[in-house]
Protein backbone atom coordinates (compact mmCIF):
# COMPACT_ATOMS: atom_id res chain seq x y z
CA UNK A 1 0.00 0.00 0.00
CA UNK A 2 1.33 3.29 -1.05
CA UNK A 3 0.52 6.73 1.09
CA UNK A 4 0.84 9.57 -0.30
CA UNK A 5 0.90 12.92 1.90
CA UNK A 6 0.50 16.09 0.46
CA UNK A 7 2.56 18.82 2.65
CA UNK A 8 0.68 22.08 2.52
CA UNK A 9 3.57 23.85 3.05
CA UNK A 10 3.75 24.49 -0.74
CA UNK A 11 0.47 25.78 -0.97
CA UNK A 12 -1.28 28.82 -1.14
CA UNK A 13 -1.35 29.61 2.26
CA UNK A 14 -3.88 32.35 1.08
CA UNK A 15 -6.04 29.82 -0.01
CA UNK A 16 -5.43 26.62 1.68
CA UNK A 17 -9.02 25.44 1.20
CA UNK A 18 -8.83 25.32 -2.29
CA UNK A 19 -5.57 23.48 -2.37
CA UNK A 20 -7.01 20.96 0.25
CA UNK A 21 -10.08 20.65 -2.04
CA UNK A 22 -7.91 19.71 -5.20
CA UNK A 23 -6.31 16.58 -3.12
CA UNK A 24 -9.41 15.73 -1.30
CA UNK A 25 -9.90 12.52 -3.48
CA UNK A 26 -6.43 11.48 -4.54
CA UNK A 27 -4.34 11.90 -1.11
CA UNK A 28 -4.56 9.74 1.91
CA UNK A 29 -3.80 12.47 4.14
CA UNK A 30 -2.69 15.70 4.47
CA UNK A 31 0.81 16.89 5.82
CA UNK A 32 0.96 19.84 8.18
CA UNK A 33 4.21 20.93 8.61
CA UNK A 34 4.92 23.19 12.09
CA UNK A 35 8.16 25.12 12.86
CA UNK A 36 8.97 27.19 15.76
CA UNK A 37 11.80 28.80 14.53
CA UNK A 38 13.82 27.29 17.22
CA UNK A 39 14.60 23.55 15.61
CA UNK A 40 14.58 24.97 12.23
CA UNK A 41 15.38 28.32 11.19
CA UNK A 42 11.65 29.06 9.97
CA UNK A 43 8.27 29.67 11.00
CA UNK A 44 5.08 28.58 9.90
CA UNK A 45 1.69 27.76 11.62
CA UNK A 46 0.15 26.01 14.16
CA UNK A 47 -3.43 24.59 15.77
CA UNK A 48 -5.17 27.29 14.35
CA UNK A 49 -4.78 26.75 11.37
CA UNK A 50 -4.99 22.75 11.66
CA UNK A 51 -8.59 23.87 13.12
CA UNK A 52 -9.55 25.62 10.26
CA UNK A 53 -8.10 22.65 7.97
CA UNK A 54 -10.18 20.12 10.35
CA UNK A 55 -13.47 22.01 8.74
CA UNK A 56 -12.53 21.94 5.35
CA UNK A 57 -11.52 18.14 4.89
CA UNK A 58 -12.05 14.56 6.20
CA UNK A 59 -8.31 13.50 5.19
CA UNK A 60 -6.42 12.43 8.22
CA UNK A 61 -4.07 15.30 9.42
CA UNK A 62 -1.07 14.46 10.13
CA UNK A 63 1.61 17.12 12.03
CA UNK A 64 5.32 16.91 11.85
CA UNK A 65 6.57 18.82 14.63
CA UNK A 66 9.81 21.01 13.75
CA UNK A 67 9.78 22.19 17.32
CA UNK A 68 11.66 22.16 21.01
CA UNK A 69 8.89 21.55 22.66
CA UNK A 70 6.22 20.20 21.06
CA UNK A 71 5.12 18.46 23.94
CA UNK A 72 3.41 21.75 25.27
CA UNK A 73 0.87 21.58 22.27
CA UNK A 74 -0.35 17.87 22.35
CA UNK A 75 -3.52 19.26 23.54
CA UNK A 76 -3.74 21.91 21.31
CA UNK A 77 -3.31 19.99 18.33
CA UNK A 78 -5.40 17.25 19.30
CA UNK A 79 -8.39 19.91 20.30
CA UNK A 80 -7.70 21.50 16.94
CA UNK A 81 -8.61 17.95 15.01
CA UNK A 82 -5.03 16.43 14.22
CA UNK A 83 -5.23 12.91 13.53
CA UNK A 84 -1.46 12.35 14.70
CA UNK A 85 1.59 14.47 15.71
CA UNK A 86 5.45 13.69 14.77
CA UNK A 87 7.93 14.70 17.31
CA UNK A 88 12.17 14.79 16.09
CA UNK A 89 14.41 12.04 18.08
CA UNK A 90 16.91 14.95 18.34
CA UNK A 91 15.51 16.97 20.60
CA UNK A 92 15.06 14.09 23.80
CA UNK A 93 12.55 12.61 26.22
CA UNK A 94 11.58 11.01 23.54
CA UNK A 95 9.60 8.17 25.79
CA UNK A 96 7.76 11.35 27.75
CA UNK A 97 6.31 13.28 24.35
CA UNK A 98 4.89 9.54 22.76
CA UNK A 99 3.26 8.86 25.68
CA UNK A 100 1.97 11.95 25.95
CA UNK A 101 0.79 12.04 22.06
CA UNK A 102 -1.30 8.87 23.69
CA UNK A 103 -2.97 10.44 26.41
CA UNK A 104 -4.03 13.51 23.85
CA UNK A 105 -5.45 10.80 21.96
CA UNK A 106 -3.12 11.77 18.92
CA UNK A 107 -1.24 9.01 16.72
CA UNK A 108 2.35 8.85 17.51
CA UNK A 109 5.21 9.66 14.96
CA UNK A 110 8.59 9.90 15.52
CA UNK A 111 10.84 11.60 12.76
CA UNK A 112 14.64 11.46 12.62
CA UNK A 113 17.25 13.91 10.52
CA UNK A 114 18.94 12.80 6.88
CA UNK A 115 22.44 12.52 9.53
CA UNK A 116 20.77 10.54 12.22
CA UNK A 117 20.45 6.38 11.68
CA UNK A 118 17.92 3.92 12.54
CA UNK A 119 19.90 2.86 16.15
CA UNK A 120 18.52 6.70 17.70
CA UNK A 121 15.04 5.47 16.89
CA UNK A 122 14.91 1.70 17.30
CA UNK A 123 14.04 1.75 20.82
CA UNK A 124 10.61 3.54 20.43
CA UNK A 125 9.47 1.82 17.19
CA UNK A 126 7.46 -0.78 18.96
CA UNK A 127 5.41 2.21 20.52
CA UNK A 128 4.78 4.89 17.59
CA UNK A 129 2.31 4.22 14.61
CA UNK A 130 5.04 6.08 12.00
CA UNK A 131 8.27 6.66 11.51
CA UNK A 132 9.00 9.50 9.75
CA UNK A 133 12.75 9.79 7.95
CA UNK A 134 13.78 12.91 6.64
CA UNK A 135 15.39 12.70 3.31
CA UNK A 136 15.86 16.48 3.45
CA UNK A 137 17.29 19.00 6.80
CA UNK A 138 13.98 20.11 7.73
CA UNK A 139 12.78 24.06 7.85
CA UNK A 140 12.41 24.11 3.95
CA UNK A 141 10.05 22.75 1.24
CA UNK A 142 11.94 22.65 -2.57
CA UNK A 143 15.03 20.93 -1.21
CA UNK A 144 16.99 18.32 -3.25
CA UNK A 145 16.29 14.79 -1.88
CA UNK A 146 19.38 13.20 0.29
CA UNK A 147 19.96 9.41 -0.54
CA UNK A 148 21.55 8.48 2.24
CA UNK A 149 18.27 8.71 4.17
CA UNK A 150 17.21 5.63 2.62
CA UNK A 151 19.85 3.79 4.66
CA UNK A 152 18.21 4.45 7.94
CA UNK A 153 14.57 3.53 5.63
CA UNK A 154 16.12 -0.15 4.62
CA UNK A 155 17.63 -0.57 8.21
CA UNK A 156 13.85 0.33 9.73
CA UNK A 157 12.31 -2.24 7.08
CA UNK A 158 14.23 -5.05 8.16
CA UNK A 159 13.50 -4.16 11.72
CA UNK A 160 10.29 -3.50 11.00
CA UNK A 161 9.09 -6.73 9.34
CA UNK A 162 11.11 -8.88 11.66
CA UNK A 163 9.63 -7.72 14.46
CA UNK A 164 6.37 -8.04 12.60
CA UNK A 165 5.18 -4.72 13.54
CA UNK A 166 3.27 -2.65 11.57
CA UNK A 167 4.83 1.02 12.04
CA UNK A 168 4.60 2.76 9.10
CA UNK A 169 8.06 4.26 7.21
CA UNK A 170 7.19 7.97 6.15
CA UNK A 171 9.83 9.56 4.07
CA UNK A 172 9.56 13.50 3.82
CA UNK A 173 11.88 15.62 1.56
CA UNK A 174 12.58 16.15 -2.53
CA UNK A 175 9.79 13.49 -3.22
CA UNK A 176 9.07 13.50 -6.46
CA UNK A 177 7.99 10.85 -9.52
CA UNK A 178 12.43 10.23 -9.95
CA UNK A 179 13.08 9.76 -6.12
CA UNK A 180 10.04 7.86 -5.00
CA UNK A 181 10.76 4.82 -6.34
CA UNK A 182 14.17 4.16 -4.76
CA UNK A 183 12.15 5.25 -1.62
CA UNK A 184 9.67 2.65 -1.93
CA UNK A 185 12.14 0.21 -2.80
CA UNK A 186 14.07 0.78 0.53
CA UNK A 187 11.10 0.30 2.10
CA UNK A 188 9.06 3.51 2.44
CA UNK A 189 5.37 3.34 2.55
CA UNK A 190 4.33 6.66 3.42
CA UNK A 191 5.09 9.70 1.10
CA UNK A 192 5.36 13.03 1.86
CA UNK A 193 5.54 15.82 -1.10
CA UNK A 194 4.78 18.99 -1.14
CA UNK A 195 6.47 20.80 -4.07
CA UNK A 196 5.55 17.84 -6.76
CA UNK A 197 1.81 18.18 -6.06
CA UNK A 198 0.98 21.91 -5.51
CA UNK A 199 3.47 23.14 -7.50
CA UNK A 200 1.67 21.03 -10.32
CA UNK A 201 -1.17 22.61 -12.47
CA UNK A 202 -3.37 19.52 -11.46
CA UNK A 203 -2.01 18.08 -8.14
CA UNK A 204 -4.48 15.20 -8.26
CA UNK A 205 -2.62 14.17 -11.32
CA UNK A 206 0.34 14.81 -9.77
CA UNK A 207 -0.72 12.32 -6.72
CA UNK A 208 -1.55 9.41 -9.05
CA UNK A 209 2.12 9.82 -10.67
CA UNK A 210 3.25 9.21 -7.68
CA UNK A 211 1.52 5.89 -7.05
CA UNK A 212 2.58 4.71 -10.16
CA UNK A 213 6.08 5.63 -9.78
CA UNK A 214 6.15 4.40 -6.34
CA UNK A 215 5.06 0.83 -7.80
CA UNK A 216 7.33 0.98 -10.65
CA UNK A 217 11.03 0.22 -9.43
CA UNK A 218 13.75 0.93 -7.30
C1 LIG B 1 10.64 20.13 5.29
C2 LIG B 1 9.24 19.61 5.50
C3 LIG B 1 8.69 18.86 4.34
C4 LIG B 1 8.53 19.69 3.11
C5 LIG B 1 8.55 18.79 1.92
O1 LIG B 1 11.06 20.72 6.47
O2 LIG B 1 9.21 18.73 6.61
O3 LIG B 1 7.46 18.26 4.69
O4 LIG B 1 7.34 20.40 3.08
O5 LIG B 1 8.55 19.60 0.80
P1 LIG B 1 9.09 19.11 -0.59
O6 LIG B 1 8.22 17.97 -1.01
O7 LIG B 1 8.95 20.30 -1.43
O8 LIG B 1 10.53 18.67 -0.39
ZN1 LIG C 1 7.38 17.59 6.95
Amino acid sequence: MVHIAPSILAADFANLGDAVALVEGAADSLHVDVMDGHFVPNLTIGPPVVASLRKATKLPLDCHLMMTNPGEYFEAFAKAGATSCTVHVEIGDTAALISSMRDAGLGAGLAVNPDGNYDMVKPFVGDIDLLLVMSVFPGFGGQSFIPEALDTVRAARADIDARGLSTEIQIDGGIDASTIGAAAAAGADNFVAGTAVFRNDDPAQAIDRLRVAANADG
